[in-house]
């Protein structure tokens, strides 16, 4: 059984509560960040770490734990649950307030929630899924407009894995106005001609910490790389196409809407980005 951390606690995961009026159960009025853990280490922990205070802030939201805190928790959550790959997920909430209502409480009064757990995947790095590639298609992108915030807000994105379920593929990417936002938990790319094209940072999409780290890394490998928007058509067009998030690192993606792209088989360039991501990401790991 894992052990899991709530508000100032560990305990085992059947022992864990939260109230029914927490805010994050009856508003979804919390955020969550997903870390990815290999030899036993944290990936990325600061890039987590300062996304979450950039979400907590947008939302007036204050943290119940310093960073070292947090480091602190993370690292006695692997520890105790024996973790070597794997992730830690976790969720911080505006609280649980005496009654509900839609107005946010006082702080002083109700403050906020805190749950961390982790997820043991013994193949999360050497996943065989990556050798293959996955398949995905195209939905409408109906969610709000801040999507740059980490919000625990997911019932649109699990429904665009359920409709690629459906349609017996892997997942889907979503699309406003005509042009690719990004998947359902993770950041959308293509390759043309040598160049890593992928949307622009804005409201219209999660700033992926493992983005940030990918995109970094080809420059200094000195691969050219465009923000710009893309469309359905573009992608399935392209030489390559993959995706990134803490949960997948780089996964290339072979076939959109039942075109094959390129010759649908993982492409040379999202290969080599997921080995520099892993082998540069390990190397600096907490
Ligand atoms: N999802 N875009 C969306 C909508 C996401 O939910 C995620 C992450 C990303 C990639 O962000 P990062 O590289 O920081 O993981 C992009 C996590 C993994 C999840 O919900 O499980």
């Amino acid at each position: 059984m894992r052990t899991v951390y709530v508000n100032g606690e560990y305990l085992p995961e059947n022992e864990a509560k939260v109230s029914i009026f927490d805010r994050g159960f009856l508003m979804a009025d919390g955020v969550y960040e997903v870390t990815s853990v290999l030899d036993g280490k944290l990936i990325d922990f600061d890039g987590h770490a300062a996304r979450l205070e950039r979400s907590l802030g947008e939302l007036e939201m204050a943290s119940p734990v310093t960073r070292d805190e947090l480091l602190a928790i993370h690292r006695e959550l692997v520890s105790r649950n024996g973790i070597d790959q794997g992730l830690i997920y976790l969720q911080i909430t505006r609280g649980a307030p005496a009654d509900r209502d839609f107005a946010f409480p006082d702080p002083d009064e109700t403050p906020s929630s805190i749950v961390l757990f982790t997820q043991n995947k013994p193949d999360l790095a050497g996943n065989p899924v990556a050798r293959k590639g996955i398949r995905i298609i195209s939905i409408e992108d109906v969610r709000w407009g801040r999507r740059d915030i980490k919000t625990v807000q997911l019932l649109y994105p699990s429904m665009g894995k359920m409709m690629a379920r459906k349609a017996g593929v892997d997942d889907a990417w979503m699309v406003q106005d005509g042009y690719v936002t990004e998947g359902t938990s993770n950041n959308a790319y293509i390759v043309k001609d040598g160049k890593i094209i992928t949307r622009e940072r804005s409201n219209d999409i999660l700033h992926g910490i493992t983005r940030a780290a990918v995109l970094r890394f080809a420059a200094e490998a000195q691969m050219q790389v465009e923000e710009r928007n893309f469309t359905v058509a573009e992608a399935q067009a392209a030489d390559e196409a993959f995706i990134t998030s803490a949960s997948t690192f780089v996964m290339p993606v072979v076939e959109i809407d039942g075109t094959q792209v390129g010759d649908g088989t993982p492409g040379p360039v999202a290969a080599r980005l997921r080995e520099i991501y892993l082998e540069e990401s390990r190397k600096v790991a907490l």
